[in-house]
């Protein structure tokens, strides 16, 4: 079978979604994998480094297409990348299949067996395909120097003969992947780290990578499916800012990441909240995309009010293509695996416990039972 990667057409975007090793194992399982001619370069992988690892050079996106079988990406496709779909391709990428109705009912329309990443479930099991994970990681490293580059102050501590420097400080709210990828890059640099979620189960790993875990006597605890937030009550979510105002003015740094599935981001940074913190402290929010934490967050801009940098970058993971797009292709290699043979056959067994709830669109039908009641189809 003929595998198509492509070239990201998404402004800014400088991964790919196959790096040289992932063409190599494909190549290795019977697949022949074709690769957009500069599909790669952003990320460090020139036209020659594709074919030494075994693939061939297509000059358009068109050519790719032609014939595959199975395409990858990273982004939601365009509206002409579906129309170039034969039916009864596969595509594996993001596909935002909660909030993109439109682009669901085209695959489904297309006949294309559409598989998405924001879907594979969170079980351990698939730890190795989970690329909303990988590129969170990214996400939450990145955030932490774009902080450290705006502070006009050290994040650590310094101990000269020019006198001593006290350590920066750091607080982080929502400690899930992007979170604690925050909290271990700023610890290593040797800030001082608070932080809080509304899962106490995070306290444990939040105290494991040397942070302090804020604790109040009211319940914010708010633990859905699948270790997933969920919503606050208004009466949960007031006490939990009450929680973070007496916090946050000492904060040089605050850095958000909380996100509920499905959900605008909840608002945990209130303006008057940025108007408390000292003049020249730096707010990155994590979730300016969907909707921001903090109320003041332009998303991908960055908004400087009463003397604090607000900064609400989108698409972090493709300000680090070389890892970002090395991690995703091992977690999309490794869920093709779960339906291509060694041999190199396909075997949608739709039973099987990633391959199942990861499919979106199949045959003409959506086929997962929550993307077809958010569509509504
Ligand atoms: N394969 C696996 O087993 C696997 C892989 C990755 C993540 N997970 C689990 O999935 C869950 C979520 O991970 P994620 O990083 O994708 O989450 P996410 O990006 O959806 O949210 C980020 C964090 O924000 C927190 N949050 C939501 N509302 C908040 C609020 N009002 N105040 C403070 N924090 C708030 C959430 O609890 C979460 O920790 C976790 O339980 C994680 O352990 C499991």
């Amino acid at each position: 079978m003929k595998v198509a990667v492509l070239k990201e057409t998404r402004a800014g975007e400088h991964r790919v979604a196959l790096v040289a090793q992932g063409v190599q194992t494909l190549s290795k399982s019977g697949l022949e994998v074709v690769v957009e001619s500069g599909a790669g370069e952003a990320a460090g992988i020139s036209d020659d480094g594709y074919k030494q690892a075994g693939a061939s050079i297509a000059g358009s996106a068109a050519e790719a297409l032609k014939g595959a079988g199975l395409v990858l990406l990273i982004n939601p496709p365009e509206a002409a990348t579906v129309t170039g779909l034969a039916e009864g391709t596969i595509l594996v990428s993001f596909l935002s299949p909660m909030t993109d109705h439109a682009l669901v009912k085209s695959l489904k329309d297309r006949k294309v067996t559409a598989i998405s990443m924001e879907m594979v479930p969170r079980i351990t099991r698939a730890q190795s395909m989970d690329a909303l994970s990988s590129q969170a990681t990214v996400a939450g490293y990145k955030a932490v120097l774009m902080a450290a580059d705006a502070l006009p102050k050290f994040l650590p501590m310094f101990t000269t003969a020019a006198g001593t420097i006290r350590p920066a400080k750091v607080l982080i709210l929502g400690a899930g992947v992007a979170g604690l990828q925050a909290i271990a890059t700023a610890r290593r640099l040797g800030a001082v780290v608070e932080a809080f979620d509304v899962r106490p189960a995070v306290k444990e790993q939040v105290e494991s990578l040397g942070a302090k875990f804020l604790e109040t006597e009211h319940d914010v605890t708010a633990e859905g499916e699948g270790g997933y937030a969920k919503e606050l009550s208004e009466e949960q979510h007031r006490k939990e800012l009450d929680l973070i105002a007496t916090h946050i003015a000492d904060a040089d740094v605050v850095l958000t990441t909380a996100q509920i599935p499905g959900r605008k981001a909840p608002v945990l940074v209130t303006a008057d909240m940025v108007k408390s913190m000292k003049p020249g402290s730096v707010i990155v929010d994590l979730a300016a995309e969907s909707g921001g934490n903090c109320e003041l967050t332009k998303a991908g801009e960055t908004v400087v009010a009463h003397g604090v940098t607000v900064l609400g970058p989108s698409n972090l993971p493709a300000t680090i293509p070389v890892h970002a797009s090395q991690m995703y292709s091992k977690n999309i290699v490794t869920l093709v695996g779960e339906f291509v043979d060694k041999e190199g056959a396909v075997n949608l067994d739709f039973a099987n416990d990633v391959v199942g709830p990861s499919t979106v669109t199949h045959a003409g039908e959506i086929v997962n039972e929550r993307v077809k009641e958010a569509v509504g189809a």
